[in-house]
């Protein structure tokens, strides 16, 4: 499964290039089942999350190469064939094939996607928005059956702004007969990214990144080529980096536009930032200061994929913080690792934690439990005394190209096994 060694205690210093988008390339690869020809996918970054699905287009007859960092998707015969298990068990975002293989074929069969450590992550509001668009679903064990003998437009309000059932309802709606209004749409950019992809293929898309998102069903989309946007996740992953290891670094094309709430917070902290269209040059403070209170919430919030990250920086500012969690029920799974390493963070309910800032933390053994968490292990391992060594990080590798020779590069000493 995997394990990463840290010799913490050495400020970061130098400059790294941004890959491409996970949460972009997922749902934009599940939706080149839609279009008749090929499409091009440059940029594409080499994670296991994009292997997965890589693999589960095939099983459906996609024809998919690589050809240096961009990867050609055809599908060429989309059978109906079930997804491996494994695959889809693994990896949340195969759920974005149950609205493309409904656009292409009008049917699906995909194991239930399981929940995971961070939350139950049920699919409800993605059932319920299919079903206004003339979809029928059946279940058994495990398996979740959908079909639709036409696909119509409908006019649906999504209780909560959540990403995969915007996306999912784009990928039904864009081949659907008729118009698709959501309202109450996600205003992620990787959703944007998605309707930039698939306007690209001809589709009829207004109102990405507002609430409000129509769709205009056409007849036909057709191949194209697609720059994959940058990972804003993966770019504020290393700005926290390096506000818990100190030092100063450059980020070469980061997605700067995307990263406003990360940089305010990084600013609070006593963070030196100098931002250009695609560059964030950044000086740690000695020690960061602590953050009264800092609540996760949808773009432009202050994103929940980098709240772990966060309180690896915290547990070594000046003062006590408070992090709120409000995406998810359970997003608090590294507090025990890091409490192992010294930190003083206490749960005070579901969704709050309370840390009391440490001087510094002491290198441990500690484990991965999911991407997140487990890059936020690496930046505490990266300011802490002595050695950390970090298991499991095999979950790592879902989201993250090579944190390990990102960090080296950085002037880091960090190596995996
Ligand atoms: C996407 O997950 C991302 N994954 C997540 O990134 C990200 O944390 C999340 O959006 C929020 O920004 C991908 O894009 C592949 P949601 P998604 O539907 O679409 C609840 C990472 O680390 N909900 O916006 O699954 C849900 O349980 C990953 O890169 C329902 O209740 O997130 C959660 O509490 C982690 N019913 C909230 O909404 C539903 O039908 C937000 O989920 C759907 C969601």
């Amino acid at each position: 499964m995997g394990t990463i060694h840290i010799h913490g205690g050495i400020p970061l210093q130098g400059a790294i290039k941004i890959q491409g988008s996970k949460n972009a390339a997922l749902p934009i690869m599940a939706a080149t089942l839609l279009v008749s020809g090929k499409c091009l996918l440059k940029g594409c970054p080499r994670i296991a999350d994009v292997f997965y699905m890589q693999k589960l287009l095939e099983s459906l007859g996609c024809v998919t190469r690589w050809e240096g960092d961009a990867i050609a998707i055809e599908p060429v015969n989309i059978c109906m064939g079930e997804m491996p298990a494994d695959a889809v068990k693994g990896m949340r975002s195969s759920l974005t094939l149950l609205g493309a293989l409904l656009g292409r074929c009008g049917k699906a069969a995909l194991e239930y996607p399981g929940g995971c450590v961070i939350g139950k992550r049920p699919i409800d509001m993605h059932i319920k928005a299919l079903k206004q668009m003339n979809v029928c679903f059946g279940e058994n064990d495990s398996m979740l059956y959908a079909w639709s003998k036409k696909l119509q437009g409908g006019r649906i309000t999504l209780e909560c702004a959540s990403v995969g059932a915007t996306e999912n309802i784009i990928l039904a709606g864009v081949l659907a007969k008729g118009k698709t209004e959501i309202q109450g749409a996600a205003k992620e950019p990787e959703v944007v990214a998605l309707c930039d992809f698939l306007k690209a293929c001809g589709a009829q898309i207004e109102g990405a990144g507002t609430e409000q998102i129509c769709i205009e069903g056409v007849e036909k989309l057709y191949g194209a080529e697609y720059e994959i946007p940058k990972d804003r996740i993966a770019a504020g992953t290393y700005v926290l980096a390096c506000m818990a290891a100190g030092g100063e670094i450059l980020l070469k094309n980061a997605p700067v536009k995307e990263m406003d709430a990360l940089l305010d917070i990084t600013e609070q902290m006593g963070a030196f930032i100098q931002k250009s269209r695609q560059e964030i040059y950044m000086q740690a403070p000695k020690r960061p200061k602590a953050v009264s209170k800092v609540q996760t919430a949808v773009y432009p919030g202050f994103p929940t994929d980098l709240q772990s990250p966060l309180l690896s920086v915290l547990a070594v500012a000046d003062g006590s913080s408070e992090v709120k969690e409000n995406i998810f029920e359970n997003r608090f799974r590294i507090v025990p690792d890091l409490v192992n390493m010294g930190a003083k963070v206490q749960q005070v309910d579901a969704r709050t934690v309370h840390i009391e800032g440490q001087e510094r933390l002491k290198g441990a053994v500690v484990t991965a439990r999911e991407l997140r968490g487990g890059a936020a292990l690496v930046i505490a391992g990266l300011s802490a005394q002595g050695e950390t060594g970090i298991k499991d990080t095999i979950y790592i590798d879902r989201g993250y190209v090579n944190i390990c020779r990102d960090l080296r590069e950085l002037g880091a000493r960090i190596y995996s096994v």
